[in-house]
């Protein structure tokens, strides 16, 4: 475990958990924690023995969004020198697996860094939203975006121009969450389809993560194109015909990443 607001731990096999930790301040991300996050993510992707990544928080909160208190003075200029969409970016980056384990509140920067992880673990009294409309802003973080990608343009919009928060069952059932789960058994949960994920053949895991989020970006025929040329590179790695002859074999595979 390292890191003053960030905590590092290994939970399982090729699982990083990075934890958010600033319970005095619901999770709230300033530009330190921002800047920590990036640097630990960044150290994942160059770790061979890191195979998915969780974010999680504490059971008040995953994340309560950008810290106010440190923008609520600032100008236009202060606000593009943060540069925090790159920050952002650098985060989305990532060709790891990552997985939000969300107790508590995401809320508005919360919400996004949740967004922008690969699958959503939450609780059952976990609470999404975007309230930034209710200070005078909008998300800054892809919130008009991705979760209008995830939950359609007439839900989000009832979201976003109202800032209520809404439910874990309600986010999953909107297509925000991937699985909700008792409180006690987000973190749990999260490591252990991590777990699995760390398990499986890392050149096709990355492939899948790859293909998955520059095909939303495509039209469609353009998108399967790269689905399968993705897949007819594979054919060349030692984890395909592992995976195959273990299949014929009955017996379980080994991926070594080659
Ligand atoms: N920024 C800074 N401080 C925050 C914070 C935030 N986003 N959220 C909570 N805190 C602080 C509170 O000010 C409080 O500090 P003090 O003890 O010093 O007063 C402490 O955390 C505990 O908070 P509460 O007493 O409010 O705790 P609660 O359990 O009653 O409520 C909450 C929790 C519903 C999350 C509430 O704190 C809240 O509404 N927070 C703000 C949520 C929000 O508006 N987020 C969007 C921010 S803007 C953004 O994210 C967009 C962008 O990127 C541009």
């Amino acid at each position: 475990m390292s890191g003053a607001e960030i905590m590092v731990e290994s939970p399982a096999e090729g699982v990083r958990l990075l934890r958010i930790h600033r319970p005095e301040a619901r999770n709230a991300l300033n530009m330190a924690v921002r800047r920590l996050l990036v640097k630990h993510i960044a150290a994942c992707s160059a770790d061979p023995g890191v195979r998915c990544v969780v974010l999680a928080g504490d059971e008040k909160a995953f994340a309560a969004g950008a810290d106010i208190k440190e923008m609520a003075g600032a100008g236009t200029v202060e606000m593009m020198k943060r540069g925090v969409l790159d920050l952002w970016r650098a985060t989305a980056a990532s060709p790891k697996p990552m997985i939000a384990a969300v107790r508590g509140y995401a809320l508005g920067g919360g919400c996004e860094l949740a967004q922008l992880c690969d699958i959503i673990i939450a609780g059952e009294s976990a609470k999404f939203g975007q309230p930034e409309i209710r200070i005078g802003i909008i998300p800054g973080g892809g919130g008009t975006q991705r979760l209008t990608q995830a939950i359609g343009k007439h839900k989000a919009m009832r979201y976003l121009l109202t800032g209520d928060p809404f439910s874990a069952r309600d986010a999953e059932a909107m297509g925000l969450v991937s699985e909700v789960v008792a409180d006690e058994e987000v973190e749990p949960h999260a490591v252990a389809i991590a777990a699995r994920i760390a398990a499986m053949s890392p050149l096709a895991v990355q492939q899948i993560k790859d293909v998955v989020l520059r095909g939303m970006d495509m039209p469609l025929d353009a998108a399967l194109t790269l689905e399968t040329r993705a897949l007819h590179l594979l054919f060349s790695t030692q984890d395909q015909k592992e995976g195959m002859a273990a299949f014929i074999e009955k017996r379980e595979p080994v991926f070594s990443g080659k």
